[in-house]
């Protein structure tokens, strides 16, 4: 039985993470700009060092500004707050750059509106560029006693003034002149010639309840529709997912349909060589790392693609006439450093990619790394790999062998040479571009799948697409859309017979982004979904191949009931209710959700009532008795029926239909020995329970749920305020009519009611039964111990 424990978990509080800074009284951190210094991606603008905590920027002989246009930007909406901590090296002009419009063209100033707020001359000078003049209009303030080269500066626009505040005093105001119109704030510092600023601590703040945002492309969470391939390969813990670039990302259709689709992303270019080290010794992440933050703003997973290749090596390299020692030093430190740098992060990478040549007898083929550290350098790299990220599981990935046939079986004792001079390999990579008269057959890749697998060796389909001849407007015929979609079922087929298959990634996830019309002319519409964002029948096929699988169960519902009494079969608005079924989860105990407003999704969960997502209290699933927690949403109050469906994994549950009643009462309650007591609190919180009895006379707080409609209810899923129930509820305790003081929300809580009633003057000792009843619908009798 339901008991209160399992409701009072529902409130978890949320905790921001510690920062040197702190908003003021009544301001809070914009979410997600609590630490800008982490959060704001600087690694991606010129001329910034960043530090684990920190940043510098020097100045040489010129001013050194910086905006950060490829970072995160705020998005403020009423009043914001910038704050840093900023020390220098002396007092001559270390600013704050904040940047309402870049400029447009020409000058610096052209089209600029940007204020500069910082520590210039031992005074602290604002300075502001409204677009129209080279000369900024400056305000200056005198530095608080104390005040030196190292200070706390907070820059905030509050109603029509921008006022500066130094170690938490207020200095002064002035007008803004519109700074900010742009609805964008870019972030940035602006240091003078022969000084150097670090920045120990930056965030962004807003008074509470405010709307400003921190945005970038690449930190947009994807609406999850549960339906989603990476719902459907979920409960097999299968990888799928695309090849990635993080630039497409400012396409919203883009960024939802990658985070829609998949759990699994590899850069298309942003990881390779000449993308990483574009000078020597001189390193770029900025890309990458926009990759990993999607990922981890979408629970997904990154592989790494790729350290040894042929191709895209940088012309420093190539043209840099280095001995065959150097240039083995430069691979290692590369391999290092790049793979260090994302330690921890990416579950795998390809090490090695198209190493072996595409005729008999498939050897290494002529490359720059063969030419200069000879036929050792794939064993080297992967010792290189294993040693900078022990973790990566490491694939060697090749095009052309991913059936049977000459360089397959090259790539086969390739890599059982590997394995025999105990090289660290994990897997290997089939590439698989096609095209529906070269792909190669179903059983073809089974079987060479399955010898992979007889070496230890997983392998994952990591670059498929199916080119096909396209007409002008890049469109393909409906007949070669339809082989298509049989390539992609046979390939997906084999993966998912084949054990070790553990993974599956196509070359980009929509035409209107593939490689293919520019490196194949002539050709296209090779991926799943078609320049708008639909699925082709390729997407059908290939969801229908997951879905098939085994390992994904439909769920199914058996019975609904009210949470508290358990009374099945109806439903009342706002009510906690509860789900038994089966294939409801893939997760085991009790999971509770955290925090409020409850989620509509959560462990690839979600049940839907008429249409929309009700939202979700826990899911359990213990001794394979599964059920699901959630509040019915308010708007049934106005329906005769309610529709419910269970979406697990991307599968949809049979629909089932229940009545809506205007009440269905039940007592929360627990079992102690035999005896079934409810959940009552004395006026004190205090539980009554046999050591705390009740006395006649007293109010008590009984908790229930299954009231009905209430006066001005909450949104669903968001936390009650005490609002009042329409139907009046009688109570008895022992059989004696009880006087009812209150009926209502439990206030912060969802979907719970409270009823305070008197208990009778002559109710008797002992465990008296309480009954709750609206009308003719009674609650299941709970005991309550009377002294
Ligand atoms: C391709 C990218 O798709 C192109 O954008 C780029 O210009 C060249 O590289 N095999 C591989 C991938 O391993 O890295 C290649 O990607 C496609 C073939």
């Amino acid at each position: 039985m339901r008991s209160l424990y399992r409701l009072l978990f529902i409130l978890i509080p949320l905790t921001a993470p510690a920062s040197s800074l702190a908003p003021r009284s009544g301001w809070v951190f914009v979410p997600g700009a609590q630490d800008l210094i982490q959060a704001g991606m600087w690694n991606c603008a010129s001329g910034i060092t960043v530090g684990t905590g920190s940043l510098t920027i020097t100045a040489t002989t010129a001013y050194n500004t910086i905006s950060n246009t490829t970072g995160p930007v705020l998005h403020p909406r009423g009043d914001f707050s910038v704050l840093a901590q900023l020390s220098a090296t002396s007092s001559t002009g270390t600013f704050l750059t904040l940047v309402g419009t870049l400029n447009t063209s020409g000058q610096f100033w052209q089209g600029l509106k940007r204020l500069d707020v910082g520590v210039d001359n031992k005074v602290i000078v604002a300075n502001y560029w409204t677009g129209t003049s080279a000369t900024p209009t400056a305000h200056s303030f005198p530095l608080p006693a104390g005040a030196g080269d190292s200070i706390t500066l907070e820059v905030a626009r509050i109603g029509a003034e921008i006022a500066v505040f130094v170690n938490g005093s207020e200095l002064g105001s002035f007008g803004d002149p519109g700074i900010f119109s742009s609805g964008t704030v870019y972030l940035g510092f602006n240091v003078a010639p022969q000084n150097t600023l670090t920045v120990l601590a930056m965030a962004a703040a807003m008074p509470a309840g405010s709307a400003t945002t921190l945005f970038a492309p690449y930190m947009q969470v994807a609406t999850r529709s549960g339906a989603g391939l990476r719902d459907i390969a979920a409960s097999s813990g299968f990888l799928i997912g695309g090849a990635i670039n993080p630039v497409d990302f400012s396409d919203p259709g883009y960024a939802q349909a990658v985070g829609r689709e998949f759990n699994l992303m590899v850069p298309e270019n942003d990881m390779k060589f000449a993308e990483t080290e574009p000078a020597p010794h001189q390193f770029s992440f900025c890309l990458g790392d926009q990759i990993v933050a999607y990922a981890q703003a979408n629970g997904m997973s990154v592989r790494g693609h790729n350290q040894v290749w042929e191709l895209d090596l940088p012309a420093w390299l190539t043209n840099g006439n280095y001995s065959s020692a150097e240039a083995s030093a430069i691979l290692e430190e590369h391999i290092n450093t790049v793979m260090g740098h994302y330690k921890g992060r990416l579950i795998e990478w390809d090490v090695v990619n198209e190493a072996l040549s595409d005729s008999a007898p498939y050897g290494l083929k002529p490359s720059y790394w063969l030419t200069q550290l000879g036929n050792n350098y794939v064993d080297m790299a992967f010792q290189w790999a294993h040693a900078a990220d022990p973790n990566a599981k490491l694939f060697y990935n090749d095009y052309g062998g991913e059936g049977l046939g000459g360089k397959s079986d090259g790539i086969y004792a390739f890599v059982q040479g590997l394995l025999s001079r105990n090289i660290p390999i994990n897997g290997v990579g089939l590439q698989m571009h096609v095209d529906p008269t070269s792909a190669p057959s179903e059983s073809d890749i089974a079987s060479n799948m399955a010898r992979l697998g007889a070496l230890g060796l997983e392998v994952h389909v990591t670059e498929m697409d199916v080119r096909l001849p396209v007409d002008a407007a890049g469109n393909a015929s409906a007949a070669d859309l339809a082989s298509q979609a049989t390539v992609y079922q046979n390939v997906m087929t084999a993966c998912q017979a084949s054990p070790n298959c553990t993974g599956f990634l196509t070359w980009g996830i929509t035409d209107l982004y593939s490689w293919i019309p520019s490196t194949f002319p002539g050709f296209g519409a090779a991926l799943l979904l078609d320049t708008q964002y639909q699925p082709k029948p390729a997407y059908a096929s290939v969801a229908g191949v997951l879905r098939s699988n085994s390992k994904t169960p439909v769920p199914s519902i058996a019975t609904v009931t009210n949470g508290a009494s358990f009374a099945a079969g109806s439903v009342t608005p706002g009510e906690i209710a509860t789900l038994f079924g089966q294939n409801l989860t893939s997760a085991t105990g009790i999971n509770f959700t955290s925090g409020l407003p409850l989620p509509s999704e959560f462990l690839n969960v979600a049940v839907s009532v008429n249409g929309s997502l009700a939202p979700l209290f826990a899911i359990d699933n213990v001794n394979n008795q599964e059920q699901i927690n959630f509040q019915v949403p308010w708007e049934v109050g106005s329906k005769s029926t309610a529709q419910i469906e269970v979406l697990h994994n991307g599968m949809v549950s049979q629909s089932v239909t229940v009545p809506v009643v205007s009440a269905q009462p039940g007592i929360i309650n627990y079992n102690s020995g035999a005896n079934n007591f409810g959940v009552i609190l004395h006026a004190n919180f205090q539980l009554a329970d046999i050591n705390h009895p009740v006395m006649p006379g007293e109010t008590v707080l009984i908790y229930c749920t299954g009231l009905g409609a209430v006066q001005s209810p909450p949104a669903d899923g968001a936390a009650a305020n005490g609002q009042n129930t329409i139907a009046n509820p009688t109570v008895t305790i022992g059989g004696i009519s009880a006087s009812v003081a209150f009926s209502g929300l439990a206030p912060d809580f969802v979907g719970l009611n409270q009823v305070n009633v008197v208990v009778p003057a002559t109710v008797k000792p002992g465990n008296q039964p309480v009954i709750l009843s609206i009308g003719s619908a009674a609650s299941p009798p709970v005991l309550l111990p009377v002294q």
